[in-house]
């Protein structure tokens, strides 16, 4: 089989790691890079060329796919470019930060038939696997409610992040859109949402403009629910997500590394990543933090670690699969054609308007944008 050749666009903390990736795997090979600030160094190490813009990046002719792992308000560019040049896309998520560009975004790359990959990391966690497989052998029976939290503390930064500004990170509930994407894989799109919140304890130069505090609740069809709280203002950190079924309940803890499958009967532990060693490494990394906990951020200097690294290259893999040929199952269609992604902004942007207007939303509100005349 022929060589695939990759291209990325943002060698931070993620793109570079994804390269290293990708340069690791049979038949893979970058092939160029483009990064305004960081792809010198990247660069040599993966012995690629350095593109100067987005377009020379995207046309060139040696290039099968393109990697996104700009900043979150950055990907829509690259995504079009991309597609318009017949490349396929893989994405990090949060695809974009409005329905309207994941509508754009999705509509280039399928006119031209391409693979649009989000990097809704999640799913390739060994535990999510898991949980999705209890839940279909009708262990926990039929879900009624799915709870996650998602938050811990923040400092003062010497230097603010991108990732701690609204307008290109979009905050903590676009920027971890994570556990509304997996709650949704499992409940289905939500129809009504409602968030509260606000920045109530990090203001000044040494904080971004995010709200530290949101606190979201969805309802589904048939008398479902799920709450999720996002956060920097949570002294007590937490990361999990519960899922309450007529028979049982699953527990993913990602802080306190494990997924447990709680019945009547038993109470049956599971591993989240592929190890002991991994779920192990994972917490300690947890519980030596003092602040932070499950909002904690890589920089451009730093590597992913042990766990994070693990399921990037189950992910590389699986999209590198894909580019060699292989069908991809139904299961990740949505996953590999952008609309998955595209439903968590929806239900995010429902969100974002509810908080703003101090009411509830109606997800269709935003599918149609049909925005009641009065809220404009
Ligand atoms: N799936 C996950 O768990 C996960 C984890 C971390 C980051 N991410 C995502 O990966 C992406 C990158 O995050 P990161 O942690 O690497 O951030 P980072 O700040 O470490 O790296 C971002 C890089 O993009 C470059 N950049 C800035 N503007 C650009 C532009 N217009 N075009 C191209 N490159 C540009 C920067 O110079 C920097 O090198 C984000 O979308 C983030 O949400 C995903």
């Amino acid at each position: 089989m022929s060589e695939i050749k990759y291209a990325i666009v943002g060698t931070g903390y993620f793109g570079a790691g994804l390269g290293k990736i990708i340069n690791g795997l049979k038949e893979a090979k970058v092939a160029a890079v483009y990064d305004p600030n960081n792809a010198e160094d990247i660069a040599k190490e993966l012995n690629c060329d350095i593109e100067n813009d987005v377009e020379s990046l995207c046309q060139r002719k040696d290039v099968d796919a393109v990697i996104i792992a700009s900043p979150n308000g950055y990907h829509k560019e690259p995504v079009l470019c991309a597609a318009k040049n017949n490349k396929h896309v893989f994405c990090e998520k949060p695809i974009a930060l409005s329905y309207e560009d994941c509508n754009e975004m999705i509509d280039y790359t399928k006119q031209n038939d391409l693979v649009f990959m989000a990097g809704h990391v999640m799913n390739f966690m060994n535990g999510v696997r898991t949980a999705k497989r209890l839940i279909n052998e009708g262990q926990i029976g039929d879900i009624l409610f799915c709870h996650a939290e998602r938050n811990g503390w923040e400092e003062a930064q010497e230097q603010v992040s991108w990732k701690k500004k609204r307008d290109i990170s979009g905050g903590h509930l676009y920027h971890h859109i994570h556990e509304l994407d997996f709650i949704q894989f499992l409940m289905g799109p939500a129809k009504r949402v409602s968030m509260v919140g606000g920045n109530v304890a990090h203001h000044g130069g040494q904080f971004g403009d995010e709200d530290d505090i949101l606190l979201i609740t969805l309802e589904f069809e048939r008398n479902r629910f799920a709450t999720l709280q996002y956060g920097s203002a949570f002294r007590w950190s937490d990361h999990f997500v519960k899922i309450q079924g007529t028979k049982g309940a699953i527990l993913i803890d990602l802080q306190d590394v494990k997924v447990v499958l709680k019945t009547p009967d038993e109470e049956k532990r599971f591993l989240l990543h592929e190890s002991k060693e991994v779920d192990e490494d994972r917490t300690r990394i947890y519980r030596g933090l003092k602040n932070d906990g499950a909002i904690m951020y890589g920089k451009p200097s730093q590597t992913p670690p042990m766990w994070l690294h693990s399921i990037m290259k189950k992910e590389m893999k699986y999209f590198h699969r894909i580019m060699q040929g292989t069908e991809i199952e139904e299961e990740f269609i949505p996953l590999l054609d952008g609309t998955a992604a595209r439903a968590s902004i929806a239900t995010a942007d429902a969100l974002t308007l509810s908080m703003e207007k101090d009411r509830k939303v109606s997800v269709e509100e935003i599918l149609t944008k049909e925005v009641l005349a009065n809220d404009l």
